[in-house]
């Protein structure tokens, strides 16, 4: 590939969960004026929008995608917009459409324009029939629709690597946790919205069984990987670069309920699983993150209780 256009950066999917707090540290890292945030909805009252450059973005439309990158010499992007797992078995079609087809349209500007893309997966590319601990490499048989996207978007990334040189890079996110921007549709929300509701009504009635275990992260530390990553040189990624599983926590949904319990007085949590229990029943309850490590020496912060007492405090406004 040739050289990048710029040294500006897209986010794509910038109003999100994610990108509310990434477009934040980009921006700190690299001046507001070279990070454009985009997404397909507009909401001019959103940091992301109003503390610096915004533009409203369907990913779907590459040619659009293409002219931004031209006229704004963008390097990087960074490509957030998609449905996440409740939303997408939802709505399987359109899950389909904006994440396999969104992340074509970036690979897709990436050959045009020699971008670097950073493009997430997540813990959903595994299935029922992956171990508890799950391994970087092994079978992905995931049963979600979501899960499906996330495994595709993993290969086209390797493919566009293989047949264009297209520099793309991703983790498989845990459930993030974080409390600057409501989470976006995901099985793991329970994660974030028990804090809310911990704060708001003493009471959460939470959607996946007490038992549950996941892999989730506090933000601070997933945008910390996903800046490391990118800022990783590109000769140390070897063949996980589009997925990388990464050390995070592992803690079940009643240890985060007793942990909030400790802080908030008169907490009570009661568990009433809905068909995200399904979905969460079929992910890994801990990831092994050593090739990370080993790559571009990933290790997280933030433990159980620190995330917490960060929730808390951020959602206290402290
Ligand atoms: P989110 O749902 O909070 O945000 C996604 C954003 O994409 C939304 O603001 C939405 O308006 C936008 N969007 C949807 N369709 C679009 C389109 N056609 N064009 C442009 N924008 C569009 O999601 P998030 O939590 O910020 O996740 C970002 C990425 O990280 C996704 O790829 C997701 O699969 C991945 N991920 C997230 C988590 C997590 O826990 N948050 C975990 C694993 C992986
Ligand atoms: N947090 C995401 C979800 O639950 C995992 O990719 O959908």
């Amino acid at each position: 590939m040739s050289d990048p256009l710029g040294d500006s950066v897209l986010v794509t999917g910038a109003l999100g969960q994610i990108g509310t707090d990434l477009v934040d540290a980009l921006r700190e890292k690299h001046g507001k004026s070279s990070v454009i945030a985009s997404d397909i909805r507009d909401d001019q009252g959103h940091p992301s929008a109003n503390e610096g450059p915004f533009v409203v973005l369907d990913v779907l439309d590459t040619d659009s995608i293409t002219k931004i990158c031209k006229d704004e010499g963008i390097g990087t992007v960074y490509h957030l917009a998609a449905l996440l797992s409740a939303t997408g078995e939802k709505n399987p079609d359109l899950c389909r459409k904006v994440n396999v087809g969104g992340t074509v349209s970036i690979l897709e500007a990436a050959k045009q324009c020699s971008l670097r893309v950073y493009s997430p997966s997540s813990i959903a590319v595994f299935g029922p029939d992956s171990p508890k601990h799950a391994p970087q490499v092994t079978d992905l048989n995931p049963t979600t629709v979501y899960g499906e996207t996330k495994v595709t978007g993993e290969a086209l990334a390797l493919e566009y690597r293989r047949n264009y040189g297209v520099d793309a890079r991703g983790i498989r996110y845990p459930g993030l946790v974080s409390y600057k921007a409501p989470a976006g549709g995901g099985t793991t929300d329970y994660a974030v919205d028990i804090f809310h509701s911990a704060i708001n009504d003493g009471h959460y009635d939470c959607f996946v069984r007490s038992d549950t275990r996941l892999p989730m992260l506090y933000m601070e530390d997933a945008i910390r990987a996903t800046i490391s990553l990118m800022d990783a040189p590109s000769d140390t990624l070897g063949k996980s670069r589009a997925g990388y599983n990464i050390d995070c926590l592992s803690f079940s949904a009643k240890e985060l309920a007793d942990s909030i319990s400790k802080r908030v007085n008169n907490f009570t949590c009661d568990y009433v699983p809905d068909v995200r229990q399904e979905y969460a029943d079929s992910w890994p309850d801990s990831i092994d993150g050593s090739i990370a490590k080993m790559e571009w020496g990933w290790s997280p912060e933030f433990g159980l209780e620190e995330m917490v007492d960060a929730m808390l405090d951020g959602l206290s406004g402290n």
